[in-house]
């Protein structure tokens, strides 16, 4: 962000990716949401650990989190022949910047955020306005393993196993009014647990917002989680609830949510506010477009070392143009980035 971009050292060489996660993107959204079926049951579904992954810490997941596990929708989306990044990266080399700035500030301060009881807000432009506890929020929604890559506006990325459900299905519960145009993802604003938000260099003006146009949001890729790696966000990847728009550099993603407003106009977002000429509203990833200080044509994928840095090509709306790309036909988009 407004930080340099961290150096390819910062992660170990020999945290290797374990070549067991290759899945096949078993079905790609054809721009339908029914398209998102699971033919089987994968072989952990049944086992005492719920998670598939290697080396997950166990989490303390609430009682309504462990019901839906049994009905979840295993690897409902998929990404082919790229390997999962390995839980210990995906959660201690974050971006939360209430828990401070450096990659590894969240997992190490993040442990006072406490995530239970939990409230989210519905409010604005909505024939259903509401204030629910999480799981009472939760209960309508069975929750989808949805494997995305993330690509972080700092050129760097990573392959996430996202549990959640598509941010469509509460438009469609809450009832979005003919002025509803945008939706504005406000998320905790507490400086008692949030060590960030109590710094007197902090650039933020808290608490963090983001936003997306109702289209968009109405897309089915874009989703609410509430888990990865099947089980619980951790605290520094957004806990409770947190929004994932994959097409879209990570900072559209916020994390830990407390308020969902539907709006008739477009709600200003955290890093636009910051630095409009560097961070868009759109922020869809688009290798073709740099940053004004560094190319937005590669990325690091995570884990990388000095000796393997892992370099890819940056794919145009990170790889889901064909699920995404409608949304913007005939606009501009180096002024609209
Ligand atoms: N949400 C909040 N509330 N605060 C933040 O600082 N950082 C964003 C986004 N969501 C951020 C946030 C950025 S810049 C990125 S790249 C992603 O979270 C990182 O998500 P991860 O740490 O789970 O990889």
């Amino acid at each position: 962000m407004l930080i340099s971009l961290p150096s390819a050292s910062d992660c170990k060489e020999s945290d290797v990716t374990p070549e067991s996660f290759y899945f096949s993107r078993r079905a790609l959204l054809g721009g339908s949401v029914a398209a998102l079926t699971v033919s089987a049951l994968p072989r952990w579904a049944d086992a005492a650990d719920p998670s598939p992954y290697a080396d997950v810490e166990p989490g303390t997941a609430p009682d309504w989190f462990k019901a839906k596990l049994s009905d979840t929708k295993w690897q409902a989306v998929t990404v082919k022949g790229e390997a999962i990044t390995p839980f210990k990266d995906a959660t201690h080399y974050n971006n939360f910047y209430e828990f401070g700035t450096d990659k590894g500030d969240p997992a190490k301060s993040s442990g006072s955020l406490k995530t239970e009881p939990w409230t989210v807000v519905i409010d604005g432009e909505v024939g259903k306005p509401g204030r629910y506890a999480l799981e009472d929020f939760m209960k309508p929604y069975q929750l989808e393993e949805r494997i995305y890559r993330l690509r972080c506006v700092e050129a760097w990325s990573m392959v996430i196993p996202w549990m959640g459900f598509p941010l469509s299905a509460l438009l469609k519960q809450v009832e979005p009014t003919s002025n509803a145009k945008y939706i504005r993802f406000e998320t905790l604003q507490d400086p008692k647990s949030m060590p960030g938000q109590r710094s007197d260099f902090a650039l933020i003006d808290w608490p963090y917002a983001e936003g997306l146009r109702l289209d968009e949001a109405m897309n089915p890729l874009a989703i609410l989680a509430v888990g990865m790696y099947g089980r619980e966000l951790p605290n520094q990847n957004g806990a409770p609830l947190r929004l994932v728009v994959p097409w879209k550099y990570g900072f559209k993603s916020a994390k830990s949510i407390v308020r969902i407003s539907l709006m008739s106009e477009q709600p200003k977002t955290t890093w636009q506010t910051i630095a409009a000429s560097e961070y868009g509203f759109y922020a869809n990833v688009n290798p073709t477009v740099d940053h004004p200080r560094w190319t937005q044509a590669h990325e690091r994928r995570l884990p990388s070392g000095l000796f393997s840095p892992n370099i890819r090509q940056t794919e145009m709306f990170n790889g889901y143009g064909e699920e995404v790309a409608s949304l913007y036909a005939g606009m501009d988009l180096r002024k609209n980035y």
